[in-house]
């Protein structure tokens, strides 16, 4: 099949190089002519695993080509998926800017019928005001092409998006109902990755433009609830990671995404929360449990600097605070709304100096933390720890699971280890003579 792909940023691009491996001919286009140039040569512009391969495939094949233009997009193709961005908007309603001008952009060229599949994030109805963006164009130029326009949010996870694209729980589409053509596309598109049991849900546009926000929203009321109780367990002498367990063992509860830690960040849940909230409550509804759980949220991403400054009786003047881990979560470099900002903002406050590592974000926080004295973005993990009072561990990589706790206990002059994903045994920890400081873990020992 002949797909064309709008918007080559981490939706855009992991979709193309996806479908394009599973055998279609795709194009991928974007304005931004320095990522398609470096996209062109196989160099991708975000960190993550397992992505570069399948590009490189892509484009040895000739099945996966990248471009600028407009025209060449949408001559390729009768299918064309919108995967630009949706920002949130100062109210907090996704900006649907780049969506509606890629749709302008299809209607102004479309030379036949054409499946429009919107794959950004987009509030109910957005489907319709693209479809009407496509038809307008059609209509002043007087050509009789028909548009269909069908949803198809994403989700995948960053760090997992290849894995999260080859191997999906589901897919959903939405469709109108006797949109018998789109469904066969679909079928066949997605019928490589649908082979041992149906994975595909049909169902009509605003559902399923629902269902994403819906899916994001509860992902994110259920981090702040046990954010909420580790919080808590720290009054209560209780280890919330055994509780954890004990909880997400009932297969009502399940024991994915229970994990308290210092909040949660990235470019979705939050964006996500802001505009069904926005939604709801211009629709009328309070949005009361989402409103909490932003809040809560907002709290929790403090609440790891709030932490260290407490301990050291409310200065940091000459203190130096190592911090492993920069990006919002393990195996990107993405550090939008992440934990480790406010954590550094609320040390620098107190008047610490930071020393910060990251396997892959420390580009990424340079821009977002320009403009901030005190802090040092080192290039290793050991580089943190030199002259370092304590040490925050921010997010969970991997080279952080197992460390060297004696080392540490040598190295670090005030002796003591904050650990803001619950990586760490405390036992083990304090052995070795550290002081542990978790996220509802005071009921350890
Ligand atoms: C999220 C969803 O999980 C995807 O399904 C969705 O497609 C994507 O948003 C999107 O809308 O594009 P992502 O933001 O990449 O994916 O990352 P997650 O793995 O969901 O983590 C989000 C945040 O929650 C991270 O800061 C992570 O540290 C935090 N988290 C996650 C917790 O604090 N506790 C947990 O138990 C799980």
């Amino acid at each position: 099949m002949k797909i064309t792909v709008i918007g080559s940023g981490y939706v855009g691009l992991v979709t193309g190089a996806c479908l394009a491996d599973t055998g279609n001919h795709v194009l991928c286009i974007d304005l931004d002519a320095g990522k398609i140039d470096r996209l062109r040569r196989g160099e991708i512009p975000i960190h993550e695993p397992g992505l570069d391969t399948v590009v490189a495939r892509g484009l040895a094949a000739g099945r996966l080509r990248f471009s600028t233009d407009y025209a060449e997009a949408v001559a390729h193709a009768a299918v064309a998926f919108i995967a630009v961005g949706t920002p949130s908007d100062e109210d907090g309603s996704a900006d649907l800017s780049h969506v509606l001008s890629a749709a302008r952009e299809l209607g102004r060229r479309m030379e036949r019928d054409t499946l429009v599949i919107v794959k950004s994030t987009v509030p109910v109805g957005t489907s319709d005001k693209v479809r009407a963006a496509v038809q307008e164009q059609l209509q002043a130029r007087g050509v009789p092409h028909k548009v269909s326009v069908a949803s198809n949010p994403e989700f995948l996870k960053e760090g997992l998006a290849v894995e999260d694209f080859m191997r999906p729980d589901r897919i959903v589409v939405g469709t109108d109902p006797d949109d018998h053509r789109a469904k066969d596309i679909f079928r066949e598109m997605y019928a490589p990755f649908n082979r041992n049991h149906e994975r595909i849900f049909f169902m009509d546009v605003r559902s399923a433009e629902f269902t994403k926000y819906a899916s994001n929203c509860m992902l994110a009321v259920r981090i702040s609830f046990m954010n909420e109780l580790a919080n808590l367990a720290d009054r209560l002498k209780v280890d919330i990671e055994q509780v954890r367990r004990g909880v997400g063992a009932d297969p009502r509860i399940g024991p994915h995404f229970l994990y308290a830690g210092a909040g949660f960040g990235g470019s979705c849940f939050p964006k996500d929360l802001r505009a069904l909230i926005h939604t709801s409550e211009e629709s009328g509804e309070p949005a009361e449990l989402m409103r909490a759980a932003q809040n809560v949220n907002l709290r929790q991403r403090r609440l790891l600097g709030q932490k260290i400054v407490a301990h050291f009786g409310g200065k940091l003047d000459g203190r130096t605070i190592a911090l492993w881990g920069l990006a919002f979560k393990a195996n990107t470099d993405d550090v939008r709304e992440a934990s480790s900002i406010d954590i550094i903002d609320a040390l620098l406050q107190a008047g610490a100096r930071v020393r910060a590592y990251d396997p892959a974000a420390l580009e990424t926080a340079a821009t977002a933390l320009k403009g901030r004295a005190g802090v040092s973005l080192v290039r290793s993990a050991a580089e943190a720890l030199e002259g370092a009072d304590a040490l925050a561990v921010v997010t969970e990589w991997l080279e952080f699971r197992s460390p060297d706790f004696d080392d540490l206990a040598r190295r670090l002059k005030s002796r003591v280890l904050f650990d803001g994903r619950n990586l760490y045994d405390p036992f083990a920890v304090r052995r070795a003579g550290l002081v542990y400081q978790g996220i509802g873990r005071s009921g350890v020992g």
